[in-house]
């Protein structure tokens, strides 16, 4: 089985990688998202095929049975079997719990492969048998186990509150905290640290199991430790963040194997996850370690936020709504988290067909952390297939809403929430769409009740707002009735 070189196997990563960075270059427009997943698909059958194939040449070259055919094609076929059923599955409000779930077997894979190279590093062709690996192999097989058992691990709890539905205490949205904890996991991190350091530094041929193993447990520990106190709406940030994990423990990995494909993509997934929760933090406002530690998006949000204030608000319609919408000359829509939860794009999408055709102006704003998770608007009116030209990012249209006739709101709450330029609000500084500039404002939720934050919305009592109580499904599907 000695068709492919190692020439081969190089040219061939090197055009997987290139596929990997033409994917988070056309990820980064929805127009050319589309693109940019044809290439990641393709740099990924490339590289797993190329995987394939030097894993049956080494086999070849090795003599040794350890791995069979039916193994690699068992791995084949399981993996991508289930990669393949869950996302025909996945709903898009459950796409974090996916990717967290993901992750999780990154970590996962990351551990068992330093588990492997520890124990017979001549099968990689790192060592000669019997003699003891080099220090750098050491350290990097350590990095690689403490960065994936922490991943799996905080993945794992992640993924328990993101879907909400296990009674297990941990996998609850309410942070689990106990006093002393940031001291507990700072001890834990030391231990660490330590046993790591006596496993690189024993120079015997027999690997030091004894520090390795306790290194692995502290560190499925250490996961759970820094995962639990954060709040469930946090998760989309230390999803974000448990993505980058698994990056850095693949591309450690991938020096102790010398398989420069692990270490490209490694290095891609960590920079782009950091990138991205770099992105979403600013775009809230709050430092990563005030996610991090625990901040708003825990007791407040799960609970549906503090009481609220008694202040008269005016209601309408979905009839009232229509009407003011087709009199009206420009119309921006502000979609969020609540269309999502109503899969509302299709209704939404027809609204403004009919509004158009009557020669209104629509126009969509999408804040950068509108919804839970990076792009959830975007991905949304793609899916309804909304033309590319009515989407505009916030710094786009924030001048147009002083000249607008009507903003609706639909489903969001703090990204419209004037309280962010109160210097003391939780929410100061995170940049709004300012929809209460418009003329007038429709808002659509289904009760005055607060959104992630847990904040109450100024907007909502303003003199121009009109509130329309209901599920965004049922309101805009009695909207577009109205309007014909
Ligand atoms: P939220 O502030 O969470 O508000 C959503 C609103 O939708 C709620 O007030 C809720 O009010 C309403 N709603 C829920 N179900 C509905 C339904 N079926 N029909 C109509 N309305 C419904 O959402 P947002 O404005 O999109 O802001 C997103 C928040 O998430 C921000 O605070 C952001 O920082 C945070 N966050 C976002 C991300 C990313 S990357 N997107 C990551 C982490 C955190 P009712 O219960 O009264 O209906």
């Amino acid at each position: 089985m000695n068709f492919i070189s190692m020439n081969l196997v190089t040219l061939l990563y090197l055009v997987a990688s290139v596929c990997f960075i033409q994917a988070l270059k056309g990820l980064s427009s929805p127009s050319s998202a589309r693109a940019g997943n044809a290439f990641g698909m393709a740099g990924m059958a490339i590289a797993t095929v190329t995987t394939v194939a030097l894993i049956l040449k080494l086999k070849t070259e090795m003599a040794t049975g350890a791995m069979g055919y039916g193994l690699v094609i068992a791995g084949l076929v399981v993996g991508g079997g289930i990669g393949a059923f869950a996302a025909k599955k996945v709903e898009m409000t459950k796409m974090p719990e996916l990717v967290a779930a993901m992750h999780s077997l990154i970590g996962l894979a990351a551990v068992c492969i330093a588990v492997a190279v520890v124990s017979e590093p001549w099968v990689f062709q790192i060592t000669q048998r019997g003699v003891a690996l080099p220090f750098g192999n050491r350290l990097e097989l350590f990095i690689g186990t403490f960065v994936g058992a922490v991943t799996f691990s905080g993945s794992v709890i992640a993924f328990g509150k993101l879907s909400g539905k296990y009674k297990f205490r941990l996998f609850q949205g309410a942070p689990v905290s106990f006093p002393g904890q940031h001291m507990f996991n700072l001890v834990i991190a030391i231990a660490i640290v330590v046993l790591g350091l006596m496993f690189c530094f024993s120079e015997s041929a027999e690997p030091a199991w004894t520090p390795f193993v306790i290194m692995a447990i502290l560190s499925f520990v250490l996961g759970v430790l820094i995962i639990i106190p954060i709040g469930g709406a946090d998760m989309p940030v230390v999803v974000s963040m448990l993505n980058s994990y698994s990056g850095w423990a693949a591309a450690g990995i991938g020096f102790s194997l010398n398989n420069s494909m692990l270490i490209i993509a490694g290095s891609l997934v960590g920079s782009s996850g950091a990138i991205l929760s770099y992105i979403m933090c600013k775009a809230m406002n709050r430092s990563f370690f005030n996610v991090i530690l625990g901040g708003f998006g825990g007791e407040a949000a799960e609970t549906g936020g503090a009481a609220q204030e008694q202040r008269p608000v005016k209601s309408g319609s979905a009839d009232d709504a229509a009407f003011i919408m087709s009199n009206a000359e420009s119309v921006i829509i502000v979609p969020g988290y609540g269309l999502a939860v109503a899969r509302a794009q299709h209704a939404l999408k027809e609204l403004v067909e009919k509004l158009t055709h009557q020669g209104v102006s629509v126009k969509y704003a999408i804040h950068p952390v509108a919804g839970r998770m990076p792009g959830h608007m975007n991905v949304l009116l793609a899916e309804a297939e909304v033309p590319y030209d009515q989407v505009f990012e916030m710094e786009d249209i924030n001048g147009e809403f002083g000249q607008t006739d009507v903003v609706l709101v639909l489903g969001a709450n703090d990204v419209v929430n004037p309280a962010a330029k109160d210097p003391k609000s939780p929410i100061a500084g995170m940049p709004i769409l300012e929809a209460y500039k418009a003329k007038s404002i429709i808002v659509n939720k289904r009760s005055m009740a607060s959104g992630y934050a847990g904040l109450d919305n100024d907007l909502f009592y303003q003199p121009n707002t009109m509130m329309v109580f209901g599920d965004a499904k049922k309101v805009l599907e009695s909207m577009v009735k109205a309007v014909e």
